[in-house]
C-alpha cells in the first residue's frame, strides 16, 4: 500500500514551520477595569476572575506599565463610576472615570493603542445599556444620542478607537457622524456587531456592577440559537460604517466567526469574555485541566475560526509568561 503523506512527516522544527495558525502579541487586546475612587492605592481583586482587578487610575497606570513593558500593544478600558443615575451621565461626563484614565494613559503610553467600551450599563442605576421608560422599555433612539456623545468624549480624551457594546440600532452611524462632525474622521469604530445575550457575561457584571436591576438584555442582545441573524447584524454595522466587527462571546460562537470571515471583508475581532476566563481559571485551580494548554487551545481555536484580533483577560498573563511574543 502506498502512503501518500496524509500524516505530516515532520520534525518538531518543520511542524512549527508549517503551523497554519499562530497567536501573536500583536493580535491580543487586554481588558482593564478602572474605578472612580479617592483611594489612589485601590486595587480590588475580582472574585470570579482570579488575577483580574478593579484599579484606581494610579494602580491602572502601574498595571499597564508592567504589561507594556512585556509587549502589550493595545487595551480596552471599562469604567466603574462612583455614582450611577438613570441617564448614565457618568458615561459621557467630561471628567468621567474613563475620560480621566484616558488622559493619563495617553500621556504616559503614547504608542499604546487605546480602545474604549462605549455603553451605558456600567453608568445607569438600572443597569441597562440605554435609557429606559417608566414602563421599563429601552428607548433606542434617545440612547443612541448618548452613546454618540460618550464615544466623542472618549476620543477627545485620547482614545484611538471606540467600541460600542450596547447593541442599540443605528448607533454605529450616529457615532460615525458625531466623530466626523467634530473632526475625528480618522478614529475607527470597532462594533460589537454580533453580541449574544449570554450567560458567559456573569463575572463581568459582578466586576462592573452592571447586572440589569429588572428584566434582561434579550430585547437588544442576540438569541444564541440564531446564526443568520449574525449576518444581518454584521451587514447593518458594515453599512453604517464600522471599521472592525466583533463577535462576542468567542468560544461558543466559532461557527459565527467563521461565517463572518467568509461573508464579509472587514477585519474581525472576537471577545473571549469573563465567563470563559472564569471557567478556565476555576478548572485550572482545581487541577482538573492543564490550564495553560487549555487556554492556548481556546485562543488558537478562535484564531483558526477566523478572528484577526482577540480581546482576552488572559492577554497580560500570556505576555508575562512569554506564551506570546
Ligand atoms: C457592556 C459590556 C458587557 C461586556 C462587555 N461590555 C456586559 C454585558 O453586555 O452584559 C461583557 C464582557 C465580559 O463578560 O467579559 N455592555
Amino acid at each position: 500500500m502506498l502512503h501518500r503523506g496524509r500524516r505530516l512527516r515532520a520534525t518538531p522544527v518543520l511542524r512549527e514551520m508549517l503551523r497554519e495558525t499562530r497567536l501573536s502579541a500583536a493580535d491580543m487586546i487586554m481588558l482593564y477595569f478602572v474605578e472612580e475612587t479617592d483611594d489612589k492605592a485601590y486595587r480590588r481583586p475580582i472574585d470570579s476572575m482570579p488575577g483580574q482587578f478593579r484599579y484606581s487610575i494610579d494602580e491602572l497606570e502601574k498595571a499597564v506599565a508592567r504589561d507594556v513593558d512585556k509587549g502589550l500593544r493595545s487595551c480596552m478600558l471599562f469604567g466603574i463610576p462612583s455614582a450611577k443615575d438613570a441617564a448614565g451621565s457618568g458615561a459621557y461626563a467630561e471628567n468621567g472615570i474613563v475620560q480621566q484614565a484616558l488622559r493619563r494613559l495617553r500621556v504616559k503610553f503614547p504608542s499604546l493603542y487605546l480602545i474604549t467600551d462605549v455603553c451605558l450599563c456600567e453608568y445607569t442605576d438600572h443597569g441597562h445599556c440605554g435609557l429606559v421608560t417608566s414602563e421599563g422599555e429601552v428607548q433606542n433612539d434617545a440612547s443612541v444620542q448618548l452613546l454618540a456623545r460618550t464615544a466623542l468624549s472618549h476620543v477627545q480624551a485620547g482614545a484611538d478607537m471606540v467600541a460600542p457594546s450596547d447593541m442599540m440600532d443605528g448607533r454605529v452611524l450616529a457615532i460615525r457622524e458625531n466623530l466626523d462632525k467634530n473632526g475625528f474622521v480618522n478614529s475607527p469604530i470597532m462594533s460589537y456587531a454580533v453580541k449574544y445575550a449570554s450567560a458567559f457575561y456573569g463575572p463581568f457584571r459582578e466586576a462592573a456592577g452592571s447586572a440589569p436591576q429588572f428584566g434582561d438584555r434579550k430585547t437588544y442582545q442576540m438569541d444564541p440559537a440564531n446564526r443568520r441573524e449574525a449576518l444581518r447584524e454584521a451587514a447593518a454595522d458594515t453599512e453604517e460604517g464600522a471599521d472592525i466587527l466583533m463577535v462576542k462571546p468567542a468560544g461558543c460562537y466559532l461557527d459565527i466567526i467563521r461565517d463572518l470571515r467568509q461573508s464579509c471583508t472587514l477585519p474581525l475581532a472576537a471577545y473571549q469574555v469573563s465567563g470563559e476566563y472564569a471557567i478556565i481559571k476555576a478548572a485550572g485551580r482545581m487541577g482538573w485541566i492543564d490550564e495553560t494548554a487549555v487556554l492556548l487551545e481556546s485562543l488558537i481555536g478562535i484564531k483558526r475560526a477566523g478572528a484577526e484580533l482577540i480581546l482576552s483577560y488572559f492577554t497580560s498573563e500570556l505576555l508575562h509568561r512569554g506564551l506570546v511574543s
